[in-house]
């Protein structure tokens, strides 16, 4: 009997079955239907047989809405199974994983009793916003690494004298392991997010970077705003053509039109949310994790 079932939610499902090609598991279609009044109906097309039961589903945009289709497929499939691991390759929420403001919830907590609450026995993210995130979910997790993916891609494009650049010191252990790994150098540029209104201006005086090509490597990108004003700064220091590099690209309200004006040349992501730029494949990565 195959040790793993894997079912994929609607937002995972080229995913999910490139993860059960892999761990050589029968792979189970989740099918949505919307009421008039927007509630999701989700049918698992297929019961699972005893096996550790593997719910794939990114909770990207509309966040709350594929959360809750995520919390109902692991109820229905906990009948079956004692052992429900939920893979989460995006993570909603993980932004919200301390109070920057007096008054705010750390909403990432709450996420992590709804899982448990709901029958998860593990959770499995990819980049996750913070360590301090999943810290907060307070529920056995691991998080696994996209770099090495991504710069397996990016290994095989024709660069110039490359640089890696973090928009922000925050980010600083992710683009060091990257430039590590594509044997090039790394900076990190200090950047200002105004806890209000959301406004992010660069405080990094001048750096040389003339006439290089530079990767932008970041987690992920929402509205774009980040690598715009970072893009925006290096296109000021005279490097020569900028690139995108990220694990999630939600690019939502424009963003990938956006950044494409600021000057990006291209912006390479994974399948963590699929979409025109979702070019590297995590699957192996996340089924590896799992064996
Ligand atoms: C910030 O710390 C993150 O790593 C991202 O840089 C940021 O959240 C992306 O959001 P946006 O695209 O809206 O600037």
């Amino acid at each position: 009997m195959a040790k793993f079932t894997v079912i994929g939610g609607n937002t995972s499902s080229d995913l999910g079955k490139r993860i059960a090609r892999k761990l050589k598991a029968p792979y189970i279609k989740t099918e949505k239907k919307v009421f008039p009044d927007g509630e999701s109906k989700i049918t698992i097309n297929r019961i699972p047989k005893k096996s550790i039961v593997v719910v794939v589903q990114s909770t990207y945009p509309p966040v709350d809405t594929n959360l809750l289709e995520l919390l109902s497929i692991v109820s229905k499939v906990r009948k079956f199974s004692s052992k429900v691991f939920a893979v989460i390759p995006y993570m909603g929420y993980a932004r919200q994983d301390r109070e920057f403001l007096d008054g705010e919830i750390i909403t990432i907590g709450v996420i992590g009793k709804l899982l448990k609450a709901s029958g998860v026995k593990k959770v499995l993210t990819v980049d996750i916003h913070s360590k301090l995130a999943l810290k907060e979910l307070k529920i056995s997790s691991e998080n696994v690494s996209a770099m090495e993916v991504l710069v397996k891609h990016f290994k095989k494009m024709k660069m110039k004298d490359p640089l890696v650049v973090s928009p922000d010191l925050g980010g600083k252990e992710r683009a060091g392991k990257f430039s590590k790994l594509l044997k090039t150098d790394f900076v990190a540029l200090k950047k200002h997010r105004d806890r209000r209104t959301g406004k992010v201006d660069i405080l990094t005086g001048k750096i040389n970077v003339k006439d290089r090509d530079l990767i932008l490597v970041d987690d992920m990108i929402s509205t774009g705003g980040s690598i715009i004003k970072a893009t925006q700064f290096l296109k000021k220091q005279k490097c020569r053509r900028v690139f995108v590099a990220c694990t999630h690209a939600l690019l939502v309200n424009n963003a990938r039109k956006k950044i494409r004006n600021a000057g990006v040349t291209q912006i390479i992501s994974t399948n963590t949310i699929p979409g025109e730029s979702a070019k590297v494949d995590i699957s192996k990565v996340i089924s590896d994790a799992l064996k």
